[in-house]
C-alpha cells in the first residue's frame, strides 16, 4: 500500500504556516476534520448523557463511539475503554486504585526507558503502601531494555510491572510480548504506556498481552485526551474512590465527572482519519487502521534512515538512541553547542527542533546528559524528506 503523504498533508492547516515541525513526539499537528468533529459535536443540540431526548442520545453516541474507536484502534474490547484527560492523569489514578491492594513485601517494577509518567506515580503509590520499588535498567550501550533485564527484577513478589511501548526521546521499542510472558509468568499485571509507540505502529494489545495499555489522542492527530484499556473483567476486580451517586458501573466508574463529549467527537474523527490514510483493500476499519498504520511505519522508517545518515554526517553529532527496534524519533547533541541554543535558532529558521529531557529523565540521566537532556526530531504522518532536508541545512549554518 503506498502512502500519499502529499495527499495526507493537504489535511492539516498548520502546515500552510511554512514550519517544518519535528516536534511530533510532544504532540502532533491536527487535521480539519478533526477540529470540525468537535465544532460540530459542542454546537449541535447536547445534553448530559442519556437516551430519551435527541441531545441525551448525541452525547451517548459520542461515549458509545469513542470507545469504539479506541477499540478499533488498538484491539481491544470497546467496555473496557477509559476515557482520562491524560495518560499521567490515567496513571496516577490506577496507580492509587492498584496500591490499594498492595502492602509490605510487595513489589512494583519500572524501568529507566519510561517518561515520568510511568515511573513516578508507581513510585509514590508504591511508597504510600510500603511497597518496594525495582527497576528494569537500560543498557545504556545497546539503549536496549532487554527481556532479561525485567526478568533480573521479577519475582512471586512482584505486584505491577510497569513498561513503556517505545522510548519518547530515544525511541527504544522494548520487546512487549516477551517481556509480557514474563510478567504473567511470575503472576504480576503488565501495564504498558503505549503513548509514544501507538502513533507509529499498528497496535493489538491482545497480541502484546497487556494487562493495562494506554495512549494520548493529541500524539496522534486528535485533541489533547488520553485513553486507558483494560478487560472490563480487570477492570471490575479494581475498586475505586468514586462519588456515591455515580455509577458503579465500568468503565464508567473510573471516569471522574461529566465527560468532554466534543473532544470524543475529535478523537472519533481522528481514528477515521487514520483509517483513510492509507486503508488498502481494507473494509472494517479496523482492517483499515492496521492498513494504514502499516503504511506509515515502512515510510517513516525510511525518512528515519534519511534523517538519522544525515544528522549522522554533521561534525561533532552524538546520536543516543542504538537500539535495533526503534520508533522514528532520534535524540543527538553536538559537541561544543548548547542544545536549548540550537533549538532557538532552528525555532527562528522556522524548524521546530526542541531540547529537553522531555520527562523521560531516567533516560536523560543514564545516558549522562542530566536533566538538561538533548535535541529531539521526531516523525509525524506528515513529514517529509523537504523538512529534513530544511532541518539538515539549519543545523550545517549553526555548527559551522
Ligand atoms: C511516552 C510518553 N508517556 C507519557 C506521556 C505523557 O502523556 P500525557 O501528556 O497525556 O500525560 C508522554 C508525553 O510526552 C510520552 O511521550
Amino acid at each position: 500500500m503506498t502512502y500519499d503523504v502529499h495527499k495526507i498533508r493537504s489535511h492539516f492547516p498548520s502546515l500552510n504556516t511554512g514550519l517544518a515541525f519535528f516536534c511530533g513526539p510532544g504532540g502532533s499537528q491536527v487535521p480539519l476534520v478533526v477540529g470540525a468533529a468537535i465544532a460540530h459535536a459542542i454546537t449541535k443540540p447536547i445534553s448530559n448523557r442519556n437516551t430519551n431526548t435527541e441531545s441525551e442520545k448525541n452525547a451517548e453516541e459520542y461515549v458509545v463511539g469513542f470507545r469504539e474507536a479506541v477499540g478499533d484502534l488498538i484491539d481491544v474490547d470497546p467496555r473496557g475503554v477509559v476515557y482520562g484527560r491524560s495518560w499521567t492523569q490515567l496513571t496516577y489514578d490506577f496507580s492509587r486504585t492498584l496500591a490499594k491492594n498492595w502492602g509490605p513485601g510487595d513489589e512494583v517494577v519500572v524501568s529507566r526507558l519510561d517518561h515520568d509518567s510511568n515511573v513516578r506515580p508507581w513510585i509514590q503509590a508504591a511508597e504510600a503502601v510500603g511497597a518496594t520499588i525495582r527497576w528494569a535498567e537500560l543498557d545504556t550501550k545497546t539503549t536496549e531494555i532487554s527481556v532479561a533485564a525485567v526478568e533480573a527484577v521479577l519475582s512471586s513478589k512482584t505486584k505491577l510491572v510497569a513498561i513503556t511501548g517505545a522510548g519518547n526521546t530515544i525511541g527504544t521499542r522494548p520487546d512487549l510480548r516477551g517481556i509480557g510472558a514474563a510478567v504473567h509468568k511470575v503472576g504480576a499485571l503488565f501495564y504498558v504506556d503505549g503513548v509514544h509507540l501507538t502513533p507509529h505502529a499498528a497496535i493489538s494489545v491482545k497480541d502484546i498481552g497487556a494487562d493495562f495499555f494506554g495512549f494520548s489522542f493529541y500524539k496522534l492527530m486528535g485533541p489533547h485526551c488520553a485513553a486507558l484499556a483494560a478487560a472490563p473483567a480487570l477492570l471490575e476486580t479494581l475498586s475505586n474512590d468514586k462519588l456515591l451517586p455515580a455509577t458503579n458501573i465500568v468503565p464508567e466508574r473510573f471516569e471522574f465527572g461529566t465527560l468532554p463529549y466534543e473532544l470524543m467527537a475529535g478523537c472519533i474523527a481522528a481514528v477515521n482519519f487514520i483509517a483513510e490514510m492509507a486503508p488498502g483493500n481494507g473494509v472494517t476499519r479496523r482492517e483499515k487502521i492496521v492498513n494504514s498504520m502499516n503504511a506509515l511505519e515502512k515510510y517513516e522508517d525510511e525518512l528515519l534512515e534519511y534523517l538519522e545518515s544525515s544528522v549522522a554526517s554533521l561534525p561533532g553529532v552524538t546520536l543516543y538512541g542504538k537500539a535495533k527496534h526503534r520508533t522514528p524519533t532520534i535524540y543527538f547533541s553536538f559537541a561544543g553547542h548548547n542544545s536549548v541554543d540550537i533549538y532557538k535558532a532552528m525555532a527562528l529558521k522556522s524548524v521546530t527542533l526542541p531540547a529537553s529531557n522531555f520527562y523521560a529523565l531516567e533516560v536523560s540521566r543514564a545516558l549522562g546528559l542530566g536533566d538538561a537532556g538533548a535535541l529531539r526530531a521526531g516523525l509525524a504522518p506528515y513529514s517529509t524528506r523537504d523538512d529534513v532536508n530544511r532541518l539538515i541545512a539549519g543545523l550545517k549554518e549553526l555548527i559551522a
